[in-house]
């Protein structure tokens, strides 16, 4: 059923929209898979190890490296004032040192690589950073608050307002709350969240003879690893290539961190001449690198008493951390994203990035538009509780429209709208009414143990908000056999990103996927390419090696043509053979043995560019998004209010990833979203020391992700039968990041059932994540008389 229209008239077994393993699938489960770890090291391979600033504020005055060379095993020990060209890794805005130089900025910067012949002798050394390092400690700035209020922002703030009566559309915005029958304002904070990428940081670099650096680097974004390391060491970028087989996960925590890493490895490889690899451990991962915002909210909403949303305004405090990283991008795409899957007409928001003396914080899995849609949702529910109105009967009074009511703040018209029939079909399949009566029956005599539902939609726009970010590359050679080998811009991160473009190369040419074969990502192979982030890894790569097949496939096609005397278009490449519609066929291999004898190109590059968008920073207007990805989940738990303790009891995902590319990882990558945006909000909760500035939470002790205990057994998962309306690849959306956004449904059920130990119409106070001591605490405040 989810096979492509072209595909299911081929005799052979389709490829593009068949549910075929990942590519890696076997080598996974057997341990196989190669890592960076796992390349063989050259003789004389150095280690390197980070030692990490000992306070979250100070002044650096110098730094021991008598004590730090003494140590057993310690060939160097590199500074800030070792690199040769700037010491700066920041992705967009360059305020990210490298090493720290000046001032110590957070618990856990690197301040220098030290250099061991062994890993173990490199660790123990840098773990002398404590008595090395030489500071006037200064006082940090722990707290959003604080810094917001002292306007200490890593970048300028960003309003977005839009009104439908003419003038200005704050004072719009202002008079239409002023108006409202009803209004209601509050505050809500969600935590961030670590990636927890299973394959921690890493990067390999290897001495060329030319002065030239090869870096195996576990890393989301190659080109940008190159353009920056080449920066840092004074060199060309040709001088620098970067090589990625595969990550064992990357969630975004490797779209531009990574580079710290590479940078450190590449200045040590460069500076002694020999492959220096720099693997980090895990509570130095957590110590080091950011992860996504966390944020607070301030809102307040104006409403009638259907529950339609008349006015809204919202502030949006982004955890930047002490540098700007991706923050900018983050809160652009939170800001676009508050409306969710809501017709606001008159919305205002205003977000800022406070600067604060902890880890800079980054792309994570849905890159802001979580946490700006997540505050929608709870003002919908807190709407829903004043009126005393089933949440969903309020969701669903407040959709986007498919003829008006369709323009979001930002100014793009919704022309792919499947909300309400997404959400009818969602609520229909998990029986949510009669389920929401049993449930109320049940809280109504059941003291100690509450159930919780609710049905959560979500709306997620598809490209990178700037602009230029939406192009790829890709090569294709088709060698002698006729096996072919592909090479895209995008990498793999354990999504399947190598395995669909495998597919769309297979049903291009026509051949079974054994034929076809995907290479490491390389900076060697394709040049400036984009990060594989804002899922748009299949739509782009995908677009590029289909363009790149075709190229080949028509050369193939002229030249047997002319043989032939048919015409080129009427030749069908499928089954491993190329058929005309007289019943002539000539085998793939064949063909490509005469076509090179005949001197035909057996080989090509590829390019896309994504259409019509545009975007204005200034104003944050325009079309950012090529499409939208859209889907619901309905979640309910059984909560035990002595305890604080829950159980998810079943959960129901319907989830839009237009006509499926690859059934089978689309559902693996929506459960995964789905699990993934629970643990965030649930139990994933980062602890800070208030005084000290110390990531408390480092580690799989104290910083809880979800495992497969809290998968519930009733989890039933179902593509929603829809084509995009764009030419994405075979009609294809992309499903990377948008599922997180299901995991709302566990939060809101919470909520749920916390408010039914209250009176009619009780508001828990429960911020995310909502913890089992958080859920205590909510549970008593809203039993209190
Ligand atoms: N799935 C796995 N297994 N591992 C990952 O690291 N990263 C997510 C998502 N799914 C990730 C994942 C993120 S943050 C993004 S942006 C997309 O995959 C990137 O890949 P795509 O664009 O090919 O979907
Ligand atoms: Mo994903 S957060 O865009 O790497």
């Amino acid at each position: 059923m989810f096979s492509s229209a072209t595909a299911s008239t081929t005799p052979s077994a389709p490829t593009v929209g068949a549910s075929l393993p990942h590519e890696s699938a076997l080598l996974h489960v057997a341990g196989r898979a190669h890592y960076t770890d796992d390349i063989p090291e050259p003789v004389g391979t150095l280690h390197a190890a980070l030692g990490l600033s000992p306070v979250a504020h100070g002044r650096l005055t110098g730094i021991d490296l008598d004590l730090l060379r003494a140590q057993p095993g310690v060939v160097a020990v590199f500074t800030a004032a070792d690199i040769p060209g700037p010491n700066d890794c920041g992705p967009i805005i360059h305020d990210d040192p490298i090493l720290a130089d000046g001032v110590l900025r957070y618990l856990g910067q690197p301040v220098f690589v030290v250099v061991a012949r062994e890993r173990e002798q490199a660790r123990r050394a840098a773990a002398l950073a404590k008595s090395a390092i030489q500071f006037e400690a200064l006082k940090p700035v722990l707290c959003l608050r604080d810094a917001h209020k002292a306007g200490d922002w890593v970048l300028p703030p960003m309003h977005l307002a839009r009104s439908q009566q003419p003038g200005d559309a704050a004072l719009g915005v202002a008079q239409a709350m002023a108006t409202a029958p009803h209004r209601l304002q509050g505050s809500f904070s969600v935590g961030g969240q670590e990636q927890f990428y299973l394959e921690g940081q890493i990067s390999f670099a290897l001495p060329q003879d030319d002065g030239g650096l090869h870096i195996h680097c576990s890393t989301q974004h190659p080109s940008e690893m190159q353009a920056l390391v080449a920066h840092a060491l004074k060199l060309a970028n040709h001088q620098v290539q970067v090589s990625c087989r595969r990550m064992g996960g990357g969630f975004g925590g490797k779209e531009s961190q990574s580079a710290l890493f590479a940078c450190a490895a590449a200045l040590a490889a460069r500076r002694l001449g020999v492959p220096v690899k720099l693997r980090l451990d895990r509570d130095d991962d957590f110590l080091i690198t950011g992860r996504r915002h966390g944020f607070e909210f301030d809102w307040a909403v104006g409403f009638d008493d259907a529950g339609h949303l008349l006015a809204l305004e919202v502030s949006l405090l982004g955890d930047a951390g002490h540098s700007a990283d991706l923050s900018a991008p983050v809160l652009t795409r939170a800001i676009c994203h508050v409306d969710n899957a809501y017709w606001l007409p008159e919305v205002s928001m205003h977000g800022y990035l406070p600067r604060t003396n902890r880890q800079s914080n980054t792309a994570f899995r849905g890159f802001g538009g979580p946490q700006g849609a997540l505050i929608t949702e709870i003002v919908i529910d807190h709407v829903a509780r004043a009126l005393q109105l089933d949440t969903l009967a309020v969701r669903r009074a407040n959709w986007y429209g498919t003829q008006s009511h369709n323009t979001t703040p930002y100014g793009q018209v919704v022309t792919d709208n499947v909300i309400e029939p997404l959400t009818y079909e969602l609520a229909s399949s998990s029986d949510y009414a009669r389920r929401r009566s049993a449930i109320a029956q049940f809280n109504a005599t059941s003291p100690v143990l509450k159930k919780g539902l609710a049905l959560t939609p979500v709306k997620f726009g598809i490209s990178f908000n700037v602009n230029h970010f939406n192009q790829a590359g890709a090569l294709v050679h088709v060698y002698l056999d006729g096996s072919v080998l592909v090479n895209h811009g995008g990498t793999e991160m354990g999504q399947g990103l190598n395995t669909k473009v495998a597919q769309v190369v297979a049903h291009e040419l026509g051949l079974p996927m054994a034929r076809v074969r995907c290479s490491a990502t390389d900076t060697s192979k394709v040049a400036n390419t984009s990060a594989t982030a804002a899922s748009t890894g299949a739509d782009l790569n995908g677009k590029a090696a289909q363009n790149a097949a075709r190229q080949i496939k028509d050369r193939l096609a002229a030249h047997l043509a002319a043989q032939w005397q048919v015409p080129a278009q009427d030749l069908r490449f499928e089954g491993g053979q190329v058929v005309a519609p007289d019943g002539r066929q000539i085998g793939f291999e064949a063909l490509v043995s005469q076509a090179y004898v005949a001197r035909v190109q057996l080989w090509s590059d590829g390019f896309y560019a994504t259409p019509g968008l545009h975007w204005d920073r200034q104003t944050l207007t325009g079309r950012p998004f090529y499409y939208f990805a859209y889907g619901a989940a309905c979640a309910e738990v059984l909560l035990d209010t002595l305890t604080g303790e829950w159980q998810l009891a079943r959960a129901d995902l319907l989830h839009d990833v237009g006509r499926s590319l690859n059934p089978a990882i689309d559902i693996g990558q929506i459960e995964g979203g789905f699990v993934q945006g629970m643990g965030w909000l649930t139990t994933e909760e980062l602890v800070w020391h208030p005084t000290s500035g110390k990531l408390l939470s480092h580690a799989p002790s104290t910083y809880k992700i979800p495992t497969a205990n809290d998968v519930p057994a009733a989890l039933h998962t179902r593509l929603f039968n829809n084509a995009n309306v764009e030419d994405s690849i075979h009609r294809s959306k992309a499903v990377g990041e948008p599922p997180l956004l299901l995991g709302f449904a566990v939060l809101l059920a919470l909520r749920d059932a916390v408010a039914a130990c209250g009176p009619a119409g009780a508001q828990p106070p429960l911020s995310a994540p909502a913890t089992p001591e958080a859920l205590l605490r909510a549970v008593d405040a809203v039993r209190a008389p």
